[in-house]
């Protein structure tokens, strides 16, 4: 009996699980990559297709390649589908991120990631990461549940006065609360929408060398509409009004669906957090110690 429950249960999760992973697939969509966004380095190494709504970079031992929106953003639910390189891609980056600008003295820039860690087969690692005012070093790793080179997938980051959500497939995979009452920074300068395949060598792989003769390593983007408050188009303030969708009160908080989706993910598929890890924060973060 308990144990018929259980597996009922279990079921209920894998069903909630599943339905929602499969809402998150949807067509692409058909915006223009140059309405909202201009390819700024490796020139040669981006290319345009399917009318524009699609954008291929590469990587090969000369560059990689990135884009990024025209505009700055203080708000909204900002998203990509990508498909990853295939292959052998060890020591490349895929990046879906939004960034302020960087300056080379004195960084106090704010920036929220999605970095996709090449690899040579499954699983694949998707690490994310928060800075403010030039702080990072909130890492957090998960095993993708699926092969993301196979096809195109969803990847989206909420970022509103309460919180920042990074999503897979519409699934939450990683909450980041203003918790501003707690002395903790929270992003607030105007960002960009940012899209690059990179090569960080050292750090991405371990110390294991890029296979160059797979090159050039190729990556899909799409879905180039952008769901988000701009300084121009809103004062400073305004980008914060409940009238905004993704201010209101359905993005405040997860839902009971999302909750359960989140921890299941949590549980399953984490495989670092920095919260928990004392060798680089002997004391818990504030922000990681109430939890959600
Ligand atoms: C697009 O990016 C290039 C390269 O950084 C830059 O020179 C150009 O001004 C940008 N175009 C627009 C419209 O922002």
């Amino acid at each position: 009996m308990g144990l018929c429950i259980l597996s009922l249960l279990n079921l209920f999760a894998f069903l909630i699980f599943t339905s929602v992973q499969a809402r998150g697939v949807r067509g692409p969509n058909k915006y223009s990559f140059k309405r909202n966004y201009n390819v700024t380095w490796g020139l040669n190494n981006a290319l345009l297709l399917n009318q524009e709504t699609e954008v291929q970079l590469s990587m090969d031992q000369k560059s990689g390649s990135g884009f990024e929106s025209y505009n700055h953003y203080k708000s909204g639910l900002f998203h990509m589908r990508i498909k990853l390189p295939e292959k052998n891609s060890i020591g490349i980056v895929t990046a879906f991120y939004l960034s302020s600008p960087r300056s080379a003295v004195n960084d106090k820039h704010d920036e929220l990631d999605f970095e996709f860690l090449g690899s040579n087969g499954p699983p694949y690692t998707l690490q994310t990461n928060v800075f403010v005012n030039g702080q990072g070093g909130r890492e957090q790793k998960i095993k993708l549940w699926f092969n993301p080179t196979k096809h195109f997938h969803s990847y989206k980051i909420l970022w509103n006065q309460f919180r920042v959500v990074f999503y897979v497939d519409d699934i939450p995979i990683r909450v980041f609360k203003n918790n501003a009452k707690l002395g903790v920074s929270y992003p607030s300068k105007p960002m960009r929408v940012i899209g690059s395949l990179w090569n960080p060598e050292s750090w991405a792989s371990n110390g294991i060398k890029t296979d160059w003769s797979q090159a050039p390593f190729k990556a899909k983007f799409q879905d180039f509409n952008i769901h988000g408050c701009t300084l121009q188009t809103r004062g400073n303030k305004n980008c914060h009004s409940s009238k905004l969708w993704w201010n209101g009160k359905k993005y405040q908080s997860l839902n009971v669906r999302e909750q359960r989706a989140y921890q299941n993910v949590r549980r399953k598929y984490m495989t670092y957090d920095y919260c928990s890890d004392r060798s680089r924060h002997p004391k818990t973060p504030p922000e990681c110690r109430r939890k959600k």
